[in-house]
């Protein structure tokens, strides 16, 4: 479709579609200012949310450049997703040194609130800044980030801490694995869903070439996992059943580092924004904290309104076992994480999970 009956296409669907945060914020006057590769690449960035207009966000970033190269596109849109102004900057910050209302000594333990084991997840999104992004990507460009990966991997897996082994869906690969084996990494949480089922990804060409340069690595303990090629090129996970939250958020610190000291690479950083990421979602600390909770009081009616109600102003999301979109377990037990990743740091990420964790389960409580 020809650039000037997409701009219609757009007018209309804007007005169809007040919820849409990309078509609200695109403007055709920004859009003629731009060259003809600017307007090839602003379109690109915006395609996921014309053919799904149910969209909240509505745009996914193409290539690491985008966020600023489109500063007067994605400010605003930055702006009315995150709720910040529009020349808002992001600092990056692990320590929890200095952040308010911490526990004595900084140990974020449940148990200390009365709470069991439970199952604690830290990710993080990082992208390459040597390659376009997973919308703008060919086959040959995933299958050379895959390829890239093996030397750090190899590091991981040498390392007593870590140890483990790379999995890859890519058809003759070396550590290609079996649908069987692939779908078994599914069941356990370990592996992701195929991209090519969500619409979202699709229209936007992140989940195209499925299953080229896709995989994971998984340490011997299961704990940390690095997946490659989903949404952004690499999502660095660590996961824990326990009661001292610092544990993973530790660890994944850890091994962060180490695998950003890798000469070649290099993660893709904005000035302004921090780590970019495909969606303007995850932009700033790439970062979602979360745990499992059995919420029975509050889930009794099957469904999780009511945690919702009352985890909203928390500052907490509410999703179901199976992530994004999927219902909550049949025993009450929900995921939850703060919602915020942009102009916050990754230390007040985790640092919010506890406190709203402990507010929740005063609620649950009350709720009896
Ligand atoms: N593109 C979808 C939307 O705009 C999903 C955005 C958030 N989810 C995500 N996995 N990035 O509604």
């Amino acid at each position: 479709m020809p650039f000037d009956e997409k701009i219609d296409l757009i007018a209309k669907l804007k007005s169809e579609n007040p919820a849409n945060i990309a078509l609200q914020c695109f403007d055709p006057a920004y859009f003629q200012t731009l060259d003809s590769d600017g307007q090839r690449r602003l379109m690109a960035c915006l395609n996921s949310g014309i053919e799904n207009p149910d969209s909240e966000m509505g745009c996914y970033a193409c290539q690491p450049g985008d966020y600023d190269d489109f500063r007067p596109f994605f400010a605003k849109a930055l702006a009315a997703r995150h709720k910040v102004p529009k020349d808002a900057r992001h600092e990056n910050n692990w320590s929890l040194e200095g952040v308010g209302e911490l526990p004595d000594g900084g140990v974020l333990d449940f148990s200390a609130i009365g709470l069991p084991a439970l199952s604690m997840r830290v990710r993080v999104g990082r992208n390459l800044a040597d390659f376009s992004l997973p919308g703008s990507m060919t086959r040959d460009d995933r299958v050379s980030l895959e390829a890239r990966m093996m030397d750090p991997f190899g590091k991981l897996i040498a390392d007593p801490g870590f140890g483990g082994a790379y999995h890859s869906l890519t058809p003759g690969s070396p550590n290609e694995i079996d649908a069987a084996a692939y779908q078994k990494l599914v069941d356990d949480h370990i592996m992701f869903k195929d991209m090519s089922n969500d619409t979202y990804l699709t229209a936007a060409g992140i989940a195209s070439d499925w299953p080229y340069g896709r995989g994971c690595y998984v340490s011997a303990d299961r704990g940390f996992i690095v997946w490659v090629g989903e949404e952004d090129h690499l999502r660095i996970i660590c996961m824990e059943h326990g009661t001292i939250l610092n544990r993973v958020f530790d660890r994944l610190k850890a091994a962060l580092d180490m695998v950003s000291g890798i000469e070649g690479l290099e993660f893709a950083m904005s000035g302004d924004y921090g780590v970019v990421t495909s969606c303007p979602t995850n932009l700033g600390t790439a970062m979602r904290a979360s745990v499992l909770i059995q919420l029975p009081n509050l889930t009794s009616d099957g469904t999780d309104k009511r945690a919702k109600q009352i985890a909203k102003p928390l500052g907490l999301a509410v999703r179901g076992l199976g992530g994004e979109h999927t219902p909550i377990g049949a025993d009450g037990t929900v995921d939850i994480s703060p919602s915020a990743r942009f102009c916050i740091t990754e230390a007040e990420i985790i640092a919010a999970l506890y406190k709203g964790i402990s507010l929740l389960k005063k609620e649950e409580d009350r709720a009896s």
